[in-house]
């Protein structure tokens, strides 16, 4: 059996587990449920829960120092960049990226690119000057910039902040953003949250990545930012601590009380990723042919089925689209859970149907959505 069938099997003969579509916190790594459930009580070797342990303890220590090499070795971060394990979510990071690099005397860049890139922008106001160098908002956010005619940057801005993939609308750069485009000496700032680790990208393309763990990466509580040493240098003094990536770096993502658990959870889907995928490549491969399946399936109806990013900018995360009203739209949501295919609703903001296929959903759980989509597109008439 492939490990997609070993895994369908197990789910259904276990029946409690559902296709879960949520787009964060997303499904997780049956193996590393199980194993985290194991070794919950007592990790191996130590006697206490990972809950109870210092997170100053030797355990401690080993559990951040082999998932920061793991995440090393997957993402290819080079020797030259920091890997930090922080707390507050994406959202943080929307504050902690302005109040670190942009002053007062200095403007930044950033690519209004969906709901996500506006928030972002919102709270970088709160601290300076934003010039927004790309909108997406005319066209509904259906699309991302390539070209870098489109782009209106400022070569002297303090950094130029992207999101790589939208996932409320299910729009995605096709490669690492603005790959193409001649940034100068401008750090690229990036928003990797919902795209984190489901392909390989090129860090050194970046001067600060993060993302929030609850899509690829593992619970909620986690955040995690890949910052070059050239960059971390620059940041402004006399911050707050906890709002200062360099007081971060220098306790070694422990200046607080950080969550261990959430780590030591981030490090067992760094060990599945590699034991089953052996890396980004594979992955990313995989995730490629699940996104296809569905989108092929919209595109066989799509007098009926309506996608929301054009073709060349469709995420491979985040599904969207919507049925022909949204009456429509809530049987289609109601028979999917009633097929075990729950949380697929689209985002408050925007509704329709969302189907978020992040790295740990089985590809089975795509194959029984992509087969709905025809069937119930048949019954419909
Ligand atoms: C692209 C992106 N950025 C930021 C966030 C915000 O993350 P958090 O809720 O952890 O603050 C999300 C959450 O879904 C997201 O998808």
């Amino acid at each position: 059996m492939s490990d997609d069938e070993t895994m369908r099997a197990e789910e259904m003969i276990a029946g409690e587990r559902v296709f879960n579509f949520s787009s964060g916190p997303a499904v997780m790594p049956l193996e590393v449920l199980r194993r985290a459930a194991e070794e919950l009580p007592a990790l191996p070797g130590v006697g206490m829960s990972v809950m109870e342990i210092s997170h100053r303890s030797r355990w401690a220590d080993e559990i951040f120092a082999e998932t920061e090499a793991r995440l090393r070795r997957v993402l290819s971060v080079p020797d030259d960049y920091r890997v930090l394990f922080l707390q507050g979510g994406g959202s943080l990071q929307f504050s902690m990226v302005p109040i670190n690099y942009l002053r007062r005397d200095a403007s930044a860049d950033y690519l209004l690119t969906g709901y996500w890139g506006r928030k972002a922008i919102a709270e970088a106001r709160r601290e300076g000057t934003v010039h927004v160098a790309w909108s997406g908002e005319g066209h509904r956010f259906d699309r991302m910039p390539v070209a870098p005619e489109e782009l209106e940057l400022d070569p002297e801005a303090a950094y130029v902040h992207v999101t790589s993939n939208e996932t409320i609308q299910g729009v995605q750069f096709p490669g690492d953003p603005l790959a193409g485009v001649d940034l100068g000496a401008v750090p690229l700032v990036c928003d990797g949250s919902s795209d984190f680790l489901s392909r390989p990208i090129d860090v050194s393309h970046y001067g600060l990545l993060y993302a929030c763990a609850q899509k690829n990466a593992g619970p909620a509580g986690l955040s995690i930012v890949v910052v070059s040493d050239a960059l971390l240098e620059r940041g402004k003094q006399g911050l707050h601590s906890m709002l200062d990536y360099r007081r971060h770096a220098e306790a070694g993502s422990r200046y607080n009380t950080p969550p261990v658990f959430a780590v030591y959870l981030f490090r067992l889907v760094l060990e599945w990723l590699e034991d089953r995928f052996g890396g980004l490549e594979r992955l990313g491969e995989h995730n490629r042919r699940k996104a296809e399946l569905l989108y092929a399936a919209l595109d066989e109806h799509a007098d009926y089925y309506r996608g929301h990013a054009r073709p060349e900018f469709r995420s491979s995360m985040n599904v969207t689209f919507r049925t022909p009203d949204e009456d429509t739209d809530r049987a289609f949501l109601r028979g999917a859970e009633e097929l075990g295919m729950h949380q697929l609703a689209g985002h408050r903001s925007v509704g329709g149907v969302r189907a978020s296929i992040y790295n740990a959903m089985p590809l089975a759980g795509v194959e029984r959505l992509a087969e709905y989509l025809h069937d119930f597109r048949r019954r419909s008439g």
